[in-house]
């Protein structure tokens, strides 16, 4: 593969100077959904799908990109000096808002570049294909421009440029898990303080297993910066009675105390969710350190519930591959990841259903959506790395 895209590159971009290949992952979130902008606990692990990237520095400034993913858009062209979202510069705004984002961290970068991509990550499935492409930026300009980074700062610096170039207010959890990730194991993550502990994910005899839905999102025209909005506001009406900082500082039972003090249905709705869900997340990898998988599969389940009646993100799609998927013996867990409204979903799966598993939520989901569902075993992998 890499090869490939080597040969592709200099055919592109010519052969001269010196050509780096990287990789970044991309993520799934196992529990902890819609919490991190909320003050609380996430989960992710990185995956061993990604996004490859082959790079050359430029003397000038011209930034040129291509991606084998998108070939009909060719070659998009731009500039040191014209770092500004553009709409019609379709997915190369994701690494010009890096680009940018370091330069506003006080890192003005000088020298341009010729980059070409690839992702081995099914595109707006929820895997997190963009922040793989931020932490993938970020990681060169660590790597290869020198700039004086750590890999949390990336993932820091993915997030700024996530919410102010691309305008989607995202929390940090996905450049976190990407930048940050390790082989094995899930990342338990406070996003109050950023403190966090790896733990390993052994399924002796289960897969982690992703569903994807094929329907089509992207963040921008979903509708999460309005959930965001709403538990904002949520948490301003509480904090009028009680001086916490985030919905994640309250337990379920000072949640129960204080909630009528929201003034709106569908915002208790919301906070609920917040405040269930960080406290269900602390619980499952309790769960899972007390090596109690079939616990922390309910609390996957009951995360979805949440997600579909309380967040209310999931959609026909998503709540078809979930509740499906709980009718299938031998699945110990299963939830939609990532921000909703399409994208996948994510199951622990015994080995020897994995099989049946695919075999009869495919079936139903192709009969009651109308397209076929894809599904993929996946395997947890380390952060972003140069490969040559
Ligand atoms: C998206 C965002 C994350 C997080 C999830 C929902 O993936 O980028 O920051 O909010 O949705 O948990």
């Amino acid at each position: 593969m890499q090869e490939k895209l080597l040969e592709k590159f200099k055919e592109l971009f010519g052969a001269d100077g010196e050509i780096r290949t990287y990789f970044a992952p991309g993520r799934v979130n196992m529990i902890g959904e819609h919490t991190d902008y909320n003050g609380g606990h996430v989960f992710p692990c990185a995956l061993t799908i990604g996004t490859y990237g082959v790079v050359r520095k430029r003397e000038d400034n011209k930034l040129r990109f291509y991606s084998m993913n998108f070939e009909h858009l060719g070659i998009i062209e731009s500039s040191l000096d014209d770092l500004k979202p553009d709409p019609a510069a379709d997915w190369t705004n994701y690494p010009k808002g890096v680009i940018w984002a370091f330069g506003e961290k006080g890192m003005k970068i000088t020298q341009g570049m010729d980059l070409l991509l690839f992702g081995n990550i099914p595109n707006g499935s929820g895997l997190s294909s963009s922040a793989s492409v931020e932490v993938l930026t970020g990681y060169i300009l660590k790597d290869f421009y020198g700039c004086d980074v750590t890999n949390q700062d990336i993932a820091l610096i993915g997030q700024f440029s996530e919410n102010k170039f691309n305008g989607v207010n995202c929390g940090i959890m996905d450049q976190f898990a990407i930048a940050m990730g390790k082989k094995g194991h899930a990342i338990f993550l406070d996003t109050a303080t950023l403190e966090y502990e790896y733990a390993p994910i052994e399924l002796k005899d289960a897969k982690i297993v992703i569903s994807c839905s094929n329907k089509k999102r992207g963040l921008g025209d979903s509708k999460y910066n309005e959930r965001r909005e709403e538990c904002e506001k949520a948490l301003e009406e509480i904090q009028q009675y009680v001086g916490i900082k985030s919905l994640g500082d309250l337990t379920e039972e000072e949640f129960e105390k204080f909630k009528s003090a929201i003034k709106d249905e569908d915002r208790v709705k919301r906070a609920r969710h917040a405040v269930y869900e960080n406290q269900r997340t602390i619980k499952a990898v309790e769960a899972l350190k007390n090596n109690d998988v079939e616990l922390f599969g309910k609390l996957m389940n009951e995360s979805h519930v949440s997600l579909r009646d309380d967040y209310e993100v999931t959609g026909i799609e998503l709540d078809t591959l979930a509740e499906e998927a709980w009718k299938v013996e031998g699945v110990i867990g299963s939830r939609m990841t990532g921000a909703g409204f399409g994208g996948c979903s994510v199951s622990i799966v015994k080995n020897d259903a994995v099989d049946t598993f695919i075999e009869q939520v495919g079936k139903a989901y192709k009969e009651k959506i109308g397209y076929a569902a894809d599904f993929y075993v996946v395997e947890i992998g380390d952060g972003p790395v140069r490969l040559a």
